[in-house]
């Protein structure tokens, strides 16, 4: 804990009056599931179709936080709760900005997305869980690192090597094996617009 750090209570701006001026309400919509379950695909298109509605999204994945803040962070249990936890304050920060997070990292344990909810507070997060199984990420293997995992190049790869546990009550699944892109975004649609419209 911070020593000698106080905050500020007294702004004269609160995240409803920034909400006001975006003519939305901001929540953390938060994606769990395996590498190359479609986390990215889904949160890409997601934050196409707000913006043609006018909401302001920001996307928080492997490629701005892995590559930036969170560089000196590896895949080890300890190194993965640090990860989460940064992302986790940072969406904070977004979501009193008035701007809708849409987060997508494996975040592979119930503890760990329970910190992160913790942080953010329940009412703002909102749980999607890409459930692809990994015999489809496997196979899919965009990136080759299943394959690298397999041989042991890669050590604590989740779903190989490193575990991956179920969410229990997220607000909406979709295996996106089967069921095309276009579909799996309207599905979390229909759950998050009434949660994010003024
Ligand atoms: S998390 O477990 O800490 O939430 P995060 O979502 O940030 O993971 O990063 C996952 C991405 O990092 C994967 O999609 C993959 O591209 C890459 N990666 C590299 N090493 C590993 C590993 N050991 N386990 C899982 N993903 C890895």
């Amino acid at each position: 804990m911070a020593e000698n750090i106080y905050p500020i209570f007294d702004r004269t701006l609160t995240k409803e009056d920034r909400e006001k001026l975006l003519n939305q309400r901001s929540k953390v919509i938060w994606f769990t599931g395996l590498s190359g379950s479609g986390k990215s695909t889904i949160a890409i298109a997601m934050e196409r179709e707000l913006n043609k509605m006018g909401k302001l999204c920001y996307i928080l994945d492997g490629d701005n936080i892995r590559n930036g803040i969170n560089s000196n962070l590896g895949f080890s249990e300890a190194d993965r709760n640090e990860n989460i936890r940064r992302i986790a304050e940072i969406s904070k920060l977004f979501v009193d900005c008035g701007v809708i997070v849409i987060a997508a990292f494996i975040s592979p344990t119930n503890e760990i997305r329970e910190m992160a909810k913790n942080i953010i507070g329940k009412d703002n997060f909102i749980e999607i869980f890409v459930s692809t199984p990994i015999e489809t990420c496997e196979k899919r293997d965009i990136k080759g690192l299943y394959k690298k995992a397999r041989k042991g190049e890669i050590k604590n790869f989740t779903g190989i090597s490193a575990p991956f546990e179920v969410p229990n009550n997220p607000a909406v699944s979709i295996d996106t094996t089967s069921i095309e892109l276009k579909i799996c975004v309207e599905k979390v649609m229909s759950t998050i617009l009434p949660l994010i419209k003024e």
